[in-house]
């Protein structure tokens, strides 16, 4: 079942361009499967917008399978990809065991960050059966050790690691792969070197999808919107609004009569 949803996405190269969403909860994933979101990732970016941590090193594996076993009890018709957390995958072994733990808890596929560099994690998740998802460019789990987010691709050495790595990925199975902060040239050249799906994130337009951390898309995590959010929709107004004028009828009610 899950093969062959991670083998619709791959399918979807060159035929529909793929608009995946991170969810985080059941009423959320509700609404992500009810307008038709073919691929829901529950994302390690869980520990920033969600938990509240400074960054996405503090994830567990245990914080992941609490909250892909909520998205999972929505049975959305997309595919469920769960993120392997911070240093959940160094080696084959523990790629495995983890992989299996998220697989237990609901997910149907799984992404881990990196390329050439755990080809041998990818492959043993792989061997095991289940679908991988890469994760290419700007690397969440890697800010500490790089110093902030910065986009990828801009030097030459950068460009040719990427499309190495993303051939890398492609050729041992992958069924996409997420280009996050990479230059718009480097994403278009990889999206046009390798024969499954680049989803992008502050990528550029010329990937074959893209992925938004939904409460990006909601503007409910927190006041600062990410450049590449096109449009937010700044629900985090709405709701304070919700609790002020509810507040305001609590302390002072209308006297009725
Ligand atoms: O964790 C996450 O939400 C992600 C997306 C940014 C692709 O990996």
């Amino acid at each position: 079942m899950s093969q062959s949803k991670s083998t619709s996405i791959r399918d979807m190269k060159g035929r529909q361009r793929v608009a995946a969403l991170t969810a985080y909860d059941y009423p959320t994933a509700c609404i992500l499967d009810q307008a038709g979101i073919p691929l829901i990732l529950v994302g390690d970016s869980l520990g920033m917008v969600v938990l509240g941590y400074p960054d996405t090193t503090h994830v567990t594996m245990g914080e992941m399978e609490h909250h892909v076993r909520a998205v999972a009890r929505a049975k959305p018709q997309g595919l469920l990809v769960a993120d392997l957390p911070y240093r959940s995958c160094e080696t084959p072994e523990q790629a495995v065991e983890n992989a299996r733990r998220l697989v237990a808890a609901g997910a149907e596929a799984v992404k881990a960050e990196g390329g050439q560099a755990i080809l041998p994690q990818v492959q043993a998740i792989l061997t095991d059966g289940i679908p991988f998802c890469g994760h290419l460019g700007m690397l969440p789990q890697s800010v500490l050790e790089e110093g902030g987010y910065h986009v990828k691709g801009k030097a030459e050495a950068e460009r040719q690691a990427l499309l190495a790595d993303a051939r890398a990925l492609a050729d041992v199975g992958a069924f996409a792969i997420v280009l996050e902060l990479v230059t718009a040239v480097v994403a278009r050249e990889i999206s046009e070197s390798i024969s499954i799906p680049t989803i992008g994130i502050g990528a550029g337009s010329h990937c074959d999808g893209e992925i938004l951390v939904v409460t990006d898309l909601f503007g409910t995590s927190g006041d600062y919107i990410p450049r590449h959010v096109k449009k937010s929709w700044r629900l985090s107004q709405q709701m304070r609004s919700a609790v002020v004028e509810w507040k305001e009828s609590v302390v002072n009610p209308v006297p009725i009569g």
